[in-house]
């Protein structure tokens, strides 16, 4: 275990060599559902997937090269969600919230056509639960209909009709290698938690939440002061409550540190 914040540093600064991100842990609770994910990857198909990655999600841009046309989604199922918390007398539950996030998920990630299609977030619900072996989601193995949501993305490309952030990762010549569907979904739901336990944190302040409103009122919700706010504290959410517990890393070759070496780990083909 890593102690010291500079090892920290260091480590996530030369991986994925020596220390690799496709670590025996992380490889055995994806492989199954995300054979070919990066995380899970190594050497030059790591190097692909990675890319594949930051092309799509805009990794160099603070704001999304699409993020207009995710914007009136958002707003829309935003101002849904106000409406059903106004008719249950102004309290936000985690359950309405939950599908009004991933009406937009389906929206900005499948296209506006996804918008009511539960059954594929439902879906990768479900192989979430499967790969970490939850017993709510059937104990281990694939569910059935588990190949849906990249195949079915596909034949929706084929039929023409418009996709979302998902058109990037299907334009690449040989990008069957990569299975970003059912990947991108997941990831978006700890973004999902992260942002429900943010508007708790708000809520918790009211003070923060007024001088919020107060600014909204005045200059409008995408102001830069408002944005660093609001990205503070998804930040301080996630340092409360991690959504991810431990970052998990495998040493390609000896290490030297200062206290000893940190020897090779076995790697598991
Ligand atoms: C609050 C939300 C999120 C948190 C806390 C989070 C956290 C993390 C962490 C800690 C890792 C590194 C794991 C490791 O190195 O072992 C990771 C990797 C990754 N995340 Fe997220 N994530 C979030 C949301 C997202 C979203 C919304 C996307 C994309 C739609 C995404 C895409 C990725 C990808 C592609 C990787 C793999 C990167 C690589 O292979 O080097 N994440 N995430």
């Amino acid at each position: 275990m890593v102690l010291d914040p500079e090892h920290v540093h260091r480590i996530l600064d030369a991986s994925p060599e020596p220390f690799a991100t496709a670590e025996t842990l992380k490889r055995h609770a994806l492989k199954h559902f995300e054979p070919k994910v990066s995380l899970i990857s190594h050497g030059e198909e790591r190097t692909q997937r990675r890319q594949l990655n930051e092309a799509a999600l805009d990794t160099d841009h603070p704001i999304h090269r699409m993020a207009e046309s995710f914007m009136p989604a958002v707003r829309e199922e935003a101002e849904g969600l106000l409406r059903e918390v106004d008719a249950k007398g102004g309290t936000l539950e985690y359950p309405d919230f939950y599908q009004a996030w991933f009406r937009v998920v389906r929206r900005v990630v499948l296209g506006d056509s996804h918008r009511d299609d539960r059954q594929i977030t439902d879906l990768t619900e479900k192989l979430r639960g499967r790969q970490l072996g939850l017993p709510e989601a059937g104990g281990q193995g694939r569910p059935q209909g588990a190949a849906g949501p990249d195949r079915r993305r596909t034949q929706q490309g084929r039929a023409g009709q418009p996709c979302g952030l998902h058109e990037g990762y299907g334009l690449r010549p040989g990008g069957s290698a990569y299975q970003p569907g059912a990947a991108v979904v997941l990831r978006l739901r700890s973004h999902g938690m992260a942002s429900a336990r943010s508007l708790a944190l708000l809520a918790e302040h009211p003070e923060h939440m007024a001088k919020a409103r107060e600014q909204i009122a005045a200059e409008g919700a995408e102001t830069a002061p408002m944005l660093q706010h609001l990205r503070g504290t998804v930040l301080e959410s996630l340092r409360l409550w991690a959504t991810t517990p431990m970052i998990l890393r495998e040493t390609t070759r000896e290490v030297e540190f200062e206290h000893g070496v940190m020897l090779k780990q076995a790697r598991p083909c």
